[in-house]
């Protein structure tokens, strides 16, 4: 057992897709979130510079005394993984979860024609993380594309309307051509949309999520590493920061971390 806290980083409200999934999985884990919202978005940075952003913020985090470091970021992950690796696995014995290696081996599981598709921002799909990621996988065609302003839209809290239908479409098109039967979101911002994209690919399409795949990725670790926090401990409350303005970012936390139960009242149904 170990009541120290995980840590979850992202640039913005994505890695909250990532922080829902684990406490899902494991409410009894305590969360420390850090939104470097300051320094957002990453995906159209070079990975140099996101590299440099994202160490500082894992740094930070490092100094809480947490246990688990999850990159909630498929551009910070494709930017810093080896890294992050060597400087708090190896050299602080602090386990370290990113998103693009569970997401491609998800998306491998789950294809039936080997026609995978990839989404992810600028950075993640010019870094070839996925290509790399699923080139081992014998018999699978991976057809990739950037969808920028997707970025944008979960971070101003836009997740339906014509604007969204439109970019989706246009985004999409490439990989609807190559009639894939996979779509990795490889980009946590992107759960909180899948609704236009799962409504332009069509449901034949199955959507797999980086955040999910990352969440499954905690629970193993913890368990096989014997990390778990004691749930007699309780549940305890999560922490968010932000590198940013953090009355921007509280109404977005709550509506996509799942808005509070009230407003409850009782039925009466004639029988
Ligand atoms: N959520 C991040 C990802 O998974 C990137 C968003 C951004 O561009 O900051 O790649």
């Amino acid at each position: 057992m170990d009541s120290r806290p995980i840590g979850i980083f992202d640039s913005g409200v994505g890695g909250l897709t990532v922080a829902r999934a684990v406490m899902d999985k494991l409410p009894s884990e305590q969360i420390l979130y850090v939104g470097d919202t300051a320094n957002s978005p990453y995906g159209t940075k070079s990975i140099a510079q996101v590299r440099e952003l994202a160490l500082n913020v894992m740094d930070s985090l490092a100094k809480r005394d947490v246990k688990m470091l999850v990159i909630a970021c498929n551009t910070a992950s494709a930017a810093v993984l080896r890294d992050a690796r060597e400087r708090y696995e190896v050299n602080a014995g602090i386990s370290v979860v990113e998103v693009i290696q569970p997401a491609a081996r998800r998306a491998a599981l789950t294809t039936k024609t080997g026609r995978i598709g990839v989404i992810g921002t600028e950075a993640t799909v010019n870094s070839g993380a996925y290509l790399d990621a699923l080139s081992v996988v014998p018999g699978i065609e991976v057809v990739q594309a950037a969808a920028p302003k997707f970025v944008e839209f979960a971070e101003a809290g836009i997740t339906t309307g014509d604007e969204v239908l439109a970019a989706a479409r246009e985004y999409l098109a490439p990989i609807k051509a190559a009639e894939v039967d996979t779509l990795v979101l490889g980009c946590t911002h992107y759960p909180l949309l899948s609704g236009a994209i799962s409504y332009v690919m069509g449901d034949d399409v199955q959507l797999v999520s980086s955040s999910e795949s990352a969440a499954r990725d905690v629970y193993r670790r913890l368990v096989e590493e014997d990390k778990l926090r004691d749930p007699a401990l309780g549940i305890p409350e999560p922490h968010f920061s932000v590198t940013g303005d953090e009355k921007k970012f509280a109404p977005l936390a709550q509506r996509f971390l799942g808005p509070r139960v009230g407003n409850i009242s009782r039925l009466e149904v004639s029988q």
